[in-house]
């Protein structure tokens, strides 16, 4: 028997531990069928980690996810804690992006594709959406999430200036580059690039990098680049003409919602946020498996949650954690099976729960 992988699974808030408990039956289900072995500790993130700790994230979950070989995290955040106000780093005032920072997790792979039984779940027609499979690549430990100084200041006519700062340095800009071009590499080799380089310093830095990654190491992948407001529009007018989406830490956080569309539901959306890339069957330590979704507090414990976008995380996790990307395929037809059939939560207008829809995703493991 190998020696098994250490998987930390922090639910976090609302909907995020009802999610993670399917992510999870899936997790085990899966390891023992392909004699994979994890051993799995769970702890509190966000609001609950709050209430407990008065910490978003403390230094005890901040270590165990620095020394596991994966993290799976469900959601975190809701109204109770909205207005606890914190001086300080977003790494003090926010527990999951702490963690992005801690382990370092830049290359941020967020996929979403036309599922053809949610078709009509969507707001297109089908011959437009059909077949759409977009793969945001998103810079996930910098830009104007972490640039220092930021805060708020009072100022001596009375008005309250509240501030951050935008900044990227060329090697953040080249390595989060080759993530994108080799994803691209792995699918149909277009990668579009998203900036604001007619209004932005970072903006002008990023194409520039971007566009000298792409010609001297990756001639084979078709680059375009995009301003970032045209490319919202593009985008959600032709899905299907993009493949690999490219974008800042902010305009890939836009994105990933954006194209949540074309799934029929943010609850469908998984994601793998990784410290580089992964080879094709080599375990790569050290990555955040996520849903894109957030913790939905007006569902929260009704059992009604969409565990697919978890479920999905867990897939990649199989895939670039653990280096078995079969097992992922696995994971990602039993999903496909059950949304054939019509098992479909309530998100996508169907009325399967939670744990029915795991079961029947258990079913056809
Ligand atoms: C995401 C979320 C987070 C982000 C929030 C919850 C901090 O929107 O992962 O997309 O902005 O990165
Ligand atoms: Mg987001």
């Amino acid at each position: 028997m190998n020696k098994p992988f250490q998987v930390l699974a922090l639910g976090g808030d609302h909907i995020g531990p009802e999610v993670v408990a399917s992510g999870l039956s899936v997790l085990r289900h899966v390891s023992a069928r392909y004699e994979i072995p994890v051993e799995i500790d769970e702890d509190l993130l966000g609001g609950a980690s709050w209430d407990v700790h008065g910490t978003f994230c403390t230094d005890t979950v901040a270590a165990k996810a620095r020394a596991a070989d994966a993290v799976l995290i469900g959601a975190i955040g809701g109204p109770e804690w909205d207005n606890i106000q914190i001086d300080g780093p977003i790494t003090e005032t926010d527990g999951l992006t702490r963690l992005r920072i801690e382990l370092d997790v830049f290359n941020a792979l967020r996929p979403a594709r036309a599922w053809n039984a949610l078709l009509s779940r969507t707001p297109y027609r089908h011959e437009v959406v059909e077949g759409a499979d977009i793969l945001v690549v998103r810079e996930n430990a910098g830009g104007i999430y972490y640039g220092e100084p930021r805060g708020r200041e009072v100022q001596s006519d009375g008005q309250i200036r509240a501030f951050e700062i935008s900044e990227y340095r060329t090697e953040e800009i080249e390595r989060i580059a080759r993530c994108a071009f080799r994803a691209a590499q792995a699918r149909r080799g277009h990668v579009t690039s998203v900036d604001k380089s007619n209004v932005m310093e970072t903006g002008r830095l990023w194409r520039e990098t971007i566009d000298r990654i792409g010609r001297d190491e990756f001639p084979d992948i078709r680059l375009s680049h995009l301003l970032m407001d045209y490319a919202l529009f593009a985008v959600a007018k032709s899905p299907q003409d993009f493949d690999v989406l490219l974008g800042d830490n902010l305009f890939g956080d836009l994105m990933s919602d954006l194209i949540g569309v074309i799934s029929g539901s943010l609850g469908m959306l998984p994601s793998a946020t990784l410290p580089g890339i992964a080879r094709p069957g080599h375990p790569l330590k050290g990555g955040i498996y996520e849903p894109t979704h957030g913790s939905a507090p007006d569902i929260s414990g009704q059992g009604v949650a969409n565990p697919i976008g978890t479920i999905l995380s867990v897939a990649m996790m199989f895939e670039h954690g653990f280096g078995v990307a079969s097992a992922a395929r696995a994971i990602e037809i039993a999903v496909e099976q059950c949304l054939d059939s019509g098992l479909l939560p309530p998100d996508l207008g169907g009325t399967t729960s939670t744990e029915d829809l795991t079961l029947a995703i258990l079913e056809r493991l």
